[in-house]
């Protein structure tokens, strides 16, 4: 299987297809981003690298870190976890609030952002230094120092962070948040933050693909049952109310963000990284989505 060739060859078709979207302007500083960059990356489970268009450029990683505080947190709380958040697909928007109101305070699930801020706030009672132990944590499965977080994006999310605010504190009126509202959402904020490439972050979702072993932090990373757990929550929860259409037409593991990042992974061959920063209306990235749905067709499988 010639990784290059097939990647190359989505990148092309495509590019070839002038596929509009576009890109986040609630948090004001991803609104600067040149919209056009699109790159591609894929790890395959002995390390090789391959990668095409603008994969070594440093992008917002935004809801795509919601999988790693989880797999931070979930061996730590294992059963316990699932009586504060759910696993079930939202069909809403990332952000709802009616959602939670009528969900009793238990969110749907651990990727909209009220199951994330759970997640978060379990987090920051398990670990002292939370926002610098998620980056440790990343930079050791992706084998290199490698994240960034940029404080511009923070804070310009925090200055209209309005909505966020408003779902952990009506988590917290649910008696479903233990930790101070304002030091949980800097947390939040500040992994939201993260700046990653393609083949780091493809680095970083290795263990997914591979039982939950890391080849580049050289142990294992989450029991395989449990891996086998995240990877169900991003098929069915990883795109939101777009979940059902990206595993219909992918057919993969997943999980996106609005700073245009796709990563996603094929158990026991690859993971693979894409970013472009124009979204479609549900916050997903269009040209992602394509590039990852051109890909299972060419490799001819998918997880199905
Ligand atoms: O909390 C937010 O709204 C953002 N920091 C992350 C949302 C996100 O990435 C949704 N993904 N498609």
């Amino acid at each position: 299987m010639d990784y290059q060739e097939i990647i190359e060859e989505v990148y092309h078709q495509v590019q070839n297809l002038n596929l509009k979207g576009n890109v986040a302007t609630y948090i004001p500083e991803l609104a600067e981003v040149d919209p056009k960059q699109f790159g591609i990356a894929l790890v395959d489970l002995k390390g090789n690298v391959y990668g095409v268009g603008d994969y070594q450029v440093p992008f917002s990683i935004q809801s795509i870190s919601k999988v790693h505080t989880l797999t931070m947190v979930f061996h730590k709380f294992d059963t316990q976890l699932w009586y504060r958040v759910n696993v079930e697909p939202s069909g809403n928007p990332f952000n709802s609030i009616a959602q939670l109101e009528y969900e009793k305070g238990i969110p749907r699930n651990l990727f909209i952002n009220s199951g994330a801020l759970v997640i978060t706030d379990a987090l920051c009672s398990k670990f002292e230094r939370p926002t610098e132990q998620i980056s440790d944590f990343i930079n050791e499965i992706s084998g290199k120092n490698c994240v960034n977080i940029n404080q511009q994006v923070k804070n310009s999310e925090k200055s209209h962070g309005e909505r966020n605010t408003a779902l952990a504190y009506f988590l917290k009126s649910y008696k479903n948040f233990d930790n101070p509202v304002e030091e949980v959402l800097d947390v939040y904020f500040s992994h939201c933050a993260i700046e990653m490439n393609c083949v780091d972050l493809a680095k970083s979702f290795s263990f997914l693909a591979n039982d939950g072993f890391s080849i580049f932090a050289n142990r294992q990373i989450l029991s395989e049952s449990h891996a086998r757990r995240v990877n169900a929550i991003m098929l069915t929860c990883g795109f939101y109310d777009e979940a059902g259409e990206f595993a219909y037409r992918v057919g993969m593991p997943g999980k996106s963000g609005v700073g245009g990042g796709v990563a996603a992974v094929m158990p026991h061959k690859f993971s693979i990284a894409v970013w472009s920063p124009e979204l479609n209306e549900k916050g997903n990235s269009v040209k992602a989505i394509k590039a990852l749905e051109l890909l299972t067709d060419k490799l001819s499988f998918s997880l199905f």
